[in-house]
């Protein structure tokens, strides 16, 4: 069964995440094993991906899913799926962005999928990340909360030692407030402000060094390569 989440009419936003994930998406090539990112632009992504498979222009990939998500994606699209204890290298992963500021340095987790990403993006010998304008930033921080997942035996304690380290904790709740969001881990996430983030590298390092935090969403010195759509009138280019 395909999932339907192509729309005739799109929307300029839209539009930029279609641009940048079928050109991120004709990045691949046959043979690699790729790092399945997550969010809207990533599941447009895997979709433009799964065209190419289907159609036999891409043969003999494996993808490492970053999320539950993506990888009932990767399976609804026909992407054979691999683990990362099963693969010797990742050779490229395509993912979204919360933030990206001029160091190409990032916030993601808005999906709460960013300790899986981190493992993926992390080791892949070329990271590419896919945007809409919207999301670059001068300062990371700036529009964005910064995703903490912890264990949920230990969220009020990492709360506290984050406000330590200056930031406002707030859980993150469920759509109408049902209850908190659990991560495909099990585990709660504090989205943290922290008005301006200066030095990413070393808040990153802050964080998670406080007992209870799996990961948080700082995504320093990673990215090989961003690809923005931008709109420009009617105009989208990548
Ligand atoms: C999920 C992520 C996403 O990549 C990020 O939230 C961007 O999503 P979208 O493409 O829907 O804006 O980090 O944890």
């Amino acid at each position: 069964m395909l999932l339907n989440t192509r729309k005739p009419v799109m929307d300029p936003v839209t539009h930029m995440k279609h641009e940048v994930a079928k050109a991120a998406a004709s990045r691949v090539q046959s043979g690699m094993v790729v790092g399945l990112g997550s969010g809207s632009t990533a599941a447009l992504m895997i979709q433009y991906l799964g065209d190419r498979v289907r159609n036999g222009e891409l043969t003999n990939i494996q993808a490492v899913p970053t999320s539950f998500q993506s990888s009932v994606l990767a399976n609804e699209y026909g992407i054979p799926l691999t683990t990362l204890n099963e693969v010797d290298r990742i050779d490229i992963a395509i993912d979204g962005a919360d933030e990206v500021d001029p160091q190409r340095n990032l916030i993601k987790g808005g999906g709460a999928c960013h300790t899986r990403e981190k493992l993926v993006d992390a080791r892949a010998e070329q990271f590419i990340v896919v945007v809409d304008s919207s999301k670059l930033v001068e300062a990371l921080g700036t529009t964005f909360l910064l995703p903490v997942e912890v264990l949920p035996e230990a969220y009020i304690q990492v709360g506290k030692a984050l406000e330590k380290l200056g930031g406002k904790p707030e859980l993150r709740m469920a759509v109408k407030k049902a209850g908190p969001v659990v991560t495909d881990q099990g585990n709660l996430v504090l989205d943290v402000k922290f008005d301006r983030i200066d030095q990413p590298a070393e808040l990153e390092k802050a964080i998670n060094n406080i007992p209870g935090v799996l990961e948080n969403g700082l995504f320093v010195g990673l990215t090989d390569l961003v690809l923005v759509g931008e709109v420009d009138g009617d105009r989208v280019s990548v």
